[in-house]
């Protein structure tokens, strides 16, 4: 017989699996790229600007919508790329905030240019 122990524990391993897992939804997913969308051009100007507050507003709005699109099973490409592609994407997003509060305008500018070119691998890898 099991005990509650163990019935606790497949309980608890269940529930870490959901955790985990977040089923692909489309209409999510196109706020989160419109959102992406209208964002890059302002952080773009903000970072050859040097407007630091603005820049760190933009990449803060960018990476909240990628973090929550980042359990998802993409419809192409290979889930484990997926998750490294954005692991990747949230950590440039981050060290873009960290120039910002460096004041360091050549950080910032590079934290932008490698968050264009996730993008465009994660195009050419993930989008249906
Ligand atoms: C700032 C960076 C990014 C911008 C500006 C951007 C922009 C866009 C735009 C405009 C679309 C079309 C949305 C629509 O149909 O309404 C799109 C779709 C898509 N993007 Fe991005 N994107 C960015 C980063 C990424 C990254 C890093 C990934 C993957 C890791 C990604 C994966 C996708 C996928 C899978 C779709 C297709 C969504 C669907 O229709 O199912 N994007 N993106």
């Amino acid at each position: 017989m099991r005990s509650w122990k163990s019935g606790f524990v497949a309980v608890l391993m269940a529930a870490v699996s959901v955790a985990a897992f977040a089923e692909y939804d489309k209409a999510t997913m196109q706020e989160v790229m419109q959102n992406n969308l209208a964002n890059l051009p302002k952080l773009s100007a903000a970072a050859d600007a040097a407007r630091y507050m603005e820049a760190a507003g933009d990449l803060l709005s960018i990476a909240t919508g990628m973090y929550s699109i980042k359990d998802y099973t993409p419809l192409k490409g290979d889930k484990a790329a997926w998750d490294q592609t954005i692991t990747a994407f949230l950590a440039t997003a981050f060290r873009g905030l960290a120039a910002c509060a460096d004041q360091n305008q050549a950080g910032l500018k590079a934290a932008v240019a490698e968050l264009v070119r996730l993008r465009n691998l994660g195009h050419a890898a993930f989008r249906p």
